[in-house]
């Protein structure tokens, strides 16, 4: 998308911004500029709009009387960890992120606090080892915001987006790990198949698959438009107003070579390990996958969830920020004790 014009981006007249397609896919169409709603997020430094911003803080800090070490798992942009931060003047903040860029940004926007936060490059899932190593055997609250923030989402560089043009790396933290393409490249037709299944939903996985695996076998898979074109080789182009039929692929790419789930499973194995009697753990998640672990962690005897069904973000939020429309938010209560009659690793 280069010498596109700030603010804007190339689309099809009609058609959805979510589902574009690139002009070599659509010769002797016209083409129109339309704003684009994301592109403040990658010219300003970190801007990810928090979402359920206040249901979080309320879940996990009950009172702005509270004392005691709280954890934010997924930092970001800080908005959480700045939300419990402004509610209980008593309390600290330890911030997990395993992107630098994140920290490096939060670092900066949070320095009013001082020591009140503790900065973390981690991954949660080791976020037991990571406080014992702090000195901190357990805490009085937690939240996490799982998935990715705008600006990793949104930046081409990080290649999680099939909207611009990036090579197919989709790593959190980009200094270790394999990325999307060599795990590409490592996994066999059925394997990366089984991937886009699983973590995508998507049902034309073995199409897709194999046509991914022909783009890379004819030196054709280079940049996240490439993969998207092999996407659509396979499935057919958008429907107009439909979702672009790289989502799926992509989000199972992602969650594939982060080992997002794995990671939540960890950090649900830990809550029993780190969290005092009576603290919350608070967890939003965005797609059934993290959704289904999280309600099955929160129904054992060691937590008592704060509401049967998960909170969903209001009408008016959902409206100013269209990320927030697929989040959950599930909140329990740890129950020492509890936990001693289960099968805790
Ligand atoms: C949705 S954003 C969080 C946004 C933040 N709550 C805010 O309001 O600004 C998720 C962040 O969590 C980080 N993250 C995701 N999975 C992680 C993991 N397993 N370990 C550490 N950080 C992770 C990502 O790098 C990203 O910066």
């Amino acid at each position: 998308m280069s010498g596109a014009r700030a603010g804007a981006q190339l689309a099809l007249p009609g058609l959805a911004v979510d589902a574009p397609v690139t002009p070599a896919e659509a010769p002797g169409t016209e083409w129109v500029w339309t704003e684009d709603p994301l592109e403040d997020a990658v010219t300003q430094e970190f801007a990810h709009v928090t979402v359920m911003r206040n249901e979080v803080r309320d879940a996990v800090v009950a009172s702005p009387d509270a004392t005691g070490t709280f954890v934010d798992c997924t930092l970001g942009g800080g908005g959480h960890t700045r939300a419990l931060l402004e509610k209980a003047p008593g309390i600290r903040v330890v911030a997990f992120d395993r992107d630098e860029t994140a920290l490096e940004a939060a670092k900066r926007s949070l320095a009013p606090f001082g020591d009140r936060v503790t900065f973390v490059r981690s991954p949660f899932g080791r976020v037991a080892e990571a406080l014992a190593e702090l000195g901190i055997s357990s805490v009085a609250g937690l939240c996490a915001d799982l998935g990715v923030s705008s600006p990793q989402l949104d930046e081409a560089s990080r290649g999680m987006s099939f909207r611009r043009e990036g090579p197919i790396d989709m790593r959190m933290d980009q200094s270790s790990g394999e990325t999307a393409l060599e795990l590409i490249e490592r996994l066999g037709d059925d394997q990366l198949a089984d991937v886009i299944f699983r973590y995508g939903d998507e049902r034309r996985s073995r199409r897709i698959a194999r046509s991914v695996k022909k783009a890379f076998g004819d030196n054709q898979l280079v940049t996240t438009l490439d993969l998207r074109r092999a996407v659509v080789r396979a499935v057919g182009p958008a429907r107009v107003g439909g979702v672009d039929p790289a989502t799926r692929t992509f989000q199972a790419l992602r969650i594939a070579v982060n080992e997002e789930l794995d990671e939540l499973e960890a950090l649900l194995a830990a809550l029993p390990k780190i969290l005092d009697d009576g603290a919350v753990a608070a967890i939003l998640s965005f797609h059934s996958h993290e959704d289904r672990l999280v309600k099955h962690a929160f129904v054992k005897k060691s937590f008592a969830p704060l509401t049967k069904k998960p909170a969903m973000a209001s009408e008016e939020e959902c409206n100013e920020n269209p990320r927030a429309r697929s989040a959950k938010l599930r909140a329990a209560r740890f129950v020492a004790g509890a936990e001693e009659e289960e099968d805790y690793p």
